[in-house]
């Protein structure tokens, strides 16, 4: 049977020929071949510290990368093609939330239960977050960060020379956002006032204006079914989303998320909404934060953390069980939620992983997850389901595209809800 499927895959695309081959080192010897989207900047220092990690502990376990690039789009596909084919890598990144509840429905992982005992995580993590990776009693997958998505990053040098201070872009509301877009619009029309790249961080944009829009338990009454996504409030909600997508860059189409980060860096754009993976790709060109760059809540989301977690699995007939085994023991261990979480800018999911060497914005971070009111992402796969997320995303394309007028996207966006 895998003989056949072997075969069969060598005929296929370059992508399927990658996954072959790391199915093909099955027989020869200990490894874990990862599957993440993480495949550079933050995201990339991030796995190469779990692989250190790996290295330290485990060091009979060679790491084979099967990642590819895409965020939380493309790079979903090419893993839901490998599940479906029954070729599976040894662990995959998953979000803790809807998105891990559909790989359980759908019986591609396995409970790991047992590894919670052997590990001694049963109290490591939050109930709260550890409720978002079990089914009946079951735990499915390891957390290893958590992260904000509610975050709206700014441009010192480009907000000075438009005349807005950024020691004020903690915006109550939405319009209030609207009004400072519109100063720096008339002000330099050279300047993104909003910048975004590709369609899922467009979509990721949405959320936080659903969440501005509608306030924290109506956006949470779309996923329960306790709000109506078609009704008035939704259909305004989209209609301050469109609004907001006019004062974004035209460029954007299949770029990634520090497409859009690299602008205000560049001195090109004056905000982004984006997750707080962005701090690092800052850092990284000595970009410093009060003088460079600064950060608020997404407009209208103060008091809210809009909350995403990775998680680690163990899919069904993974190859290399030993090699899984021995990596989300690094994802559970403190010593890899530490080096993980300091360069991949989350914070850890683990709750005794000792903070004071982390960066101030995860501190404050980590002190909002605690105290704020906590919704689920809906790009990120905590509120919504892979199917509702792609749904969404497809008819956020087609509105930015110009394909769908407002009442068209309201319908749509409906209708990826509700199924
Ligand atoms: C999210 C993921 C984050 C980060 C981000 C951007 O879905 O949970 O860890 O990698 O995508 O790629």
């Amino acid at each position: 049977m895998r003989r056949t499927r072997y075969v069969a895959a060598v005929g296929a695309a370059a992508l399927l020929l990658a996954a072959t081959a790391a199915c093909g080192a099955k027989d020869d010897g200990n490894k874990a071949e990862v599957f993440t989207w993480w495949t550079t900047g933050s995201e990339a220092l991030g796995l190469e510290a779990l692989q250190g990690v790996l290295k330290d502990k485990h060091p009979d376990i060679a790491f084979i990368n099967g990642g590819t690039a895409g965020g939380g789009g493309s790079a979903k596909d090419v893993l839901a093609s490998r599940l479906a084919a029954n070729d599976p890598p040894d662990s995959f990144q998953a979000h803790a939330g809807a998105e891990m509840l559909d790989y359980i429905n759908s019986g591609k992982v396995q409970d790991l239960s047992n590894l919670y005992e052997e590990f001694g995580l049963t109290t490591a993590f939050p109930a709260d977050l550890l409720d978002l990776v079990t089914k009946d009693g079951k735990k499915y997958s390891i957390p290893s960060n958590v992260h904000r998505a509610n975050v709206m990053w700014a441009s010192i040098p480009v907000l000075t020379e438009v005349g807005i201070d950024f020691n004020q872009i903690t915006y109550a509301t939405i319009s209030d956002f609207i009004a400072d877009l519109e100063k720096i619009k008339a002000a330099n029309p050279d300047i993104t006032p909003l910048t975004v790249a590709g369609t899922w961080t467009q979509v990721h944009l949405l959320e936080t204006v659903l969440i501005a829009e509608l306030g924290p338990e109506m956006y949470n009454g779309i996923w329960d079914g306790s709000t109506d996504p078609a009704g008035p409030e939704v259909g305004a909600a989209l209609g301050v989303f469109e609004t907001l997508m006019s004062y974004t860059n035209t460029d954007s189409e299949g770029e990634e998320w520090d497409f859009a980060t690299q602008k205000l860096i560049d001195g090109k754009g004056a905000f982004n909404i984006m997750g707080d993976w962005v701090p690092a790709q800052f850092v990284e060109q000595n970009q410093i934060m009060g003088t460079d760059w600064t950060w608020a809540p997404a407009p209208g989301t103060a008091g809210v953390f809009d909350f995403l977690a990775d998680s680690f699995t163990l899919p069904v007939d993974a190859p290399h069980p030993d090699g899984a085994k021995a990596w989300l023991d690094v994802i559970a261990s403190v010593e890899g939620q530490a080096a993980f979480n300091k360069v991949k800018g989350s914070i850890p999911a683990r709750t005794d992983v000792n903070l004071s060497d982390f960066s101030e914005y995860q501190q404050q971070a980590a002190a909002a997850y605690a105290q704020d009111t906590i919704v689920g992402s809906l790009q990120h796969g905590a509120a919504a389901s892979i199917a509702q997320g792609d749904a969404i995303n497809k008819a956020v394309a087609k509105f930015r595209s110009g394909n769908s007028n407002l009442s068209e996207f309201h319908a749509e966006f409906a209708k990826a809800v509700t199924g």
